[in-house]
């Protein structure tokens, strides 16, 4: 009988700690979703995290400009100083920075299309970029690649918007169980000029 109130009395005080924890020290994996055809076939010149400027055009990219920043954690929960980011996207009329998309002619020169990213020493990164415009057949979405600065395990994936009214229709989207989409979706909220979308990646 001595000892119960003193376990209560741990457990009261493990609760917060345990409320606080990072999802990914609690086994969240972010769910890996296929690379698509239009990774770029050739790394651009800039290929720097401001997506919004591009070294030697005039104009900054159109669209909706979008911070997408998060942290990159590994299995522990543990922040993950260095990791290498890689997004590449749509720009405003949902057309890629590759020779496969068939309105390449059109695209907007100013928008970079790819940027690279290294994690602080924090583990967080961040990108300027926009919101993707749409293409047909799929929801708005940005391709991310993640890749630990030790050891091989790359995750590829896509970032989702959870205002999207084309998530329900998308088939990519759609066939994840409920808590997988979850994962994919960035949580949005307004910044001067534009949005910040907040995408954490928990890796294996
Ligand atoms: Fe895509």
């Amino acid at each position: 009988m001595l000892m119960r109130p003193a376990i209560q009395r741990r457990l009261v005080l493990l609760a917060p700690a345990l409320l606080a924890m990072p999802a990914g020290a609690q086994g969240l994996r972010t769910p890996a979703q296929m690379e698509g055809p239009y990774y770029p076939r050739a790394i651009p010149a800039d290929a720097d995290a401001d997506l919004l400027r591009v070294a030697g055009q005039p104009a900054a990219a159109r669209g909706i400009p979008l911070l997408l920043t998060g942290l990159v954690r590994g299995p522990d929960g543990a922040a993950l100083p260095g990791a290498r980011i890689e997004i590449w996207q749509a720009d405003a009329a949902g057309i890629y920075l590759h020779p496969r998309d068939p309105r390449l002619a059109e695209r907007d020169a100013g928008f970079q299309g790819y940027g690279r990213a290294v994690a602080d020493g924090d583990g967080r990164y961040a990108f300027r970029t926009i919101r993707p415009g749409l293409y047909p057949g799929r929801t708005p979405h940005i391709h991310l690649r993640a890749q630990p600065a030790a050891g091989d395990a790359a995750l590829t994936t896509q970032v989702y918007f959870p205002d999207a009214p084309q998530n329900e229709g998308d088939g990519l989207l759609r066939r994840l169980p409920p808590a997988a989409r979850q994962l994919l979706m960035a949580r949005l909220s307004p910044v001067d000029g534009g949005q910040r979308a907040e995408f954490d990646i928990f890796l294996a």
